[in-house]
């Protein structure tokens, strides 16, 4: 293809172009958005999907369980996306004239699934399993943190190397009871008399005289309650099969 600029014209353009960027970055550091900016959280943008759908609503304001649309993430190694027919429980009786639900109705009468985009992908060398993590006190809001405000579903995590190793080598600092996997809002007992309550609700045996004071020492507690033998978990072959 012949060159439609000439060069200094092309760095004119660059210049417009990361002056008009520099203008936006200042936009939203100005903006009261900051700290839920990609800029800061690093979160990617998200993919184009047939239907517009938000975790927020359906999670944060409407209350609905992970469980309810990713229901094998407990049994399996993948977490799944939710069929038609799991929207249509609801649906196919409330905001049926929607038109951003139009696909949805689609799908269902012509019996043709919908097709997500995928957000989060490792690649293909890179062995990921839901259930060992989930059955063991790793909580989705560790891995796919913040997407209860989400309107549209971004990745939160790169899903470095580095970061998979850094829980592997300490998961006393993110474990919690299995029980509260699935609360994006749970936060660490912050004196012995909640911690207290805490572990007597799931049943989880301490000693008296030595309650959990913060998220190591629970995470301590909890490593050896749940078997987890963390000697293992830096292997290569673990992530790499
Ligand atoms: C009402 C159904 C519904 C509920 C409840 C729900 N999800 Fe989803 N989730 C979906 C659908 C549909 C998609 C695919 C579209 C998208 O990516 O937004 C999805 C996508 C995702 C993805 C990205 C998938 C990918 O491609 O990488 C993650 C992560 C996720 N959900 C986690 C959660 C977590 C954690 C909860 C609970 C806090 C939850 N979801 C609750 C329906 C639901
Ligand atoms: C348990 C009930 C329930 C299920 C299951 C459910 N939804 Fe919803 N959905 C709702 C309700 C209620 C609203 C209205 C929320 C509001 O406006 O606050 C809604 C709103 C929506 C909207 C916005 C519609 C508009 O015109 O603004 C979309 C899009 C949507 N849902 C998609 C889905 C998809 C896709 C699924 C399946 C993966 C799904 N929903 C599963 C209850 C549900
Ligand atoms: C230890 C980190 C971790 C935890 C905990 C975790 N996920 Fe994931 N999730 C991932 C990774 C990594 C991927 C990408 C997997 C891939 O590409 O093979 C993923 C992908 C997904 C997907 C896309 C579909 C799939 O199966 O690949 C959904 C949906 C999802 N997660 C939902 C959840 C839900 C719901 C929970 C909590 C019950 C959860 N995840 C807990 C790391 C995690
Ligand atoms: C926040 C902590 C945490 C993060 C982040 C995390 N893991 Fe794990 N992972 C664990 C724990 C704890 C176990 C041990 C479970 C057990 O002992 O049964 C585990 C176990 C595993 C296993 C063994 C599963 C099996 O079936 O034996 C694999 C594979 C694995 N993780 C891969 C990954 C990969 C890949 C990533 C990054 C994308 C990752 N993990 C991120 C905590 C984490
Ligand atoms: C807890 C899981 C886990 C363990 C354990 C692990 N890896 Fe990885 N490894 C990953 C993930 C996830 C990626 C992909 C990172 C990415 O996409 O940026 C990766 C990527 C790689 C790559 C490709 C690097 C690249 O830049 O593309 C190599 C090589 C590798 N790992 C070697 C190893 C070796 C050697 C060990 C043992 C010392 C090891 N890994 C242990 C999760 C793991």
């Amino acid at each position: 293809m012949p060159q439609v600029f000439k060069r200094h014209h092309n760095t004119v353009a660059r210049a417009t172009i990361f002056g008009g960027l520099l203008a936006l970055v200042g936009l939203v550091l100005a903006g009261s958005n900051i700290t839920r900016s990609p800029w800061m959280t690093r979160a990617g943008e998200p993919p184009d999907q047939p239907v517009p759908f938000s975790h927020k609503h359906h999670y944060e304001e409407l209350g609905i369980d992970c469980r309810y649309c990713h229901w094998s993430v407990t049994q399996s190694a993948h977490a799944g996306v939710p069929s038609t027919e799991v929207c249509m429980t609801c649906h196919s009786q409330i905001w049926t004239n929607s038109p951003l639900l139009q696909p949805v109705r689609d799908s269902y009468n012509n019996d043709k699934p919908l097709v997500w985009n995928k957000v989060n992908n490792l690649p293909e060398f890179v062995y990921f399993n839901h259930s060992a993590h989930v059955n063991k006190g790793i909580s989705c809001a560790t891995c796919h943190q913040g997407i209860e405000k989400m309107h549209l579903t971004a990745k939160s995590q790169p899903f470095s190397m580095w970061w998979c190793l850094d829980c592997h080598r300490n998961p006393e600092k993110h474990i919690r009871p299995k029980e509260e996997v699935f609360n994006m809002y749970y936060q660490t007992p912050r004196n012995p008399e909640e911690m207290k309550a805490m572990l007597d609700k799931y049943n989880i045996p301490y000693d008296p005289n030595a309650i959990p004071r913060n998220q190591i020492e629970l995470g301590r507690l909890l490593v050896k309650h749940y078997n987890i033998h963390k000697e293992q978990l830096s292997d290569c072959s673990i992530c790499h099969r």
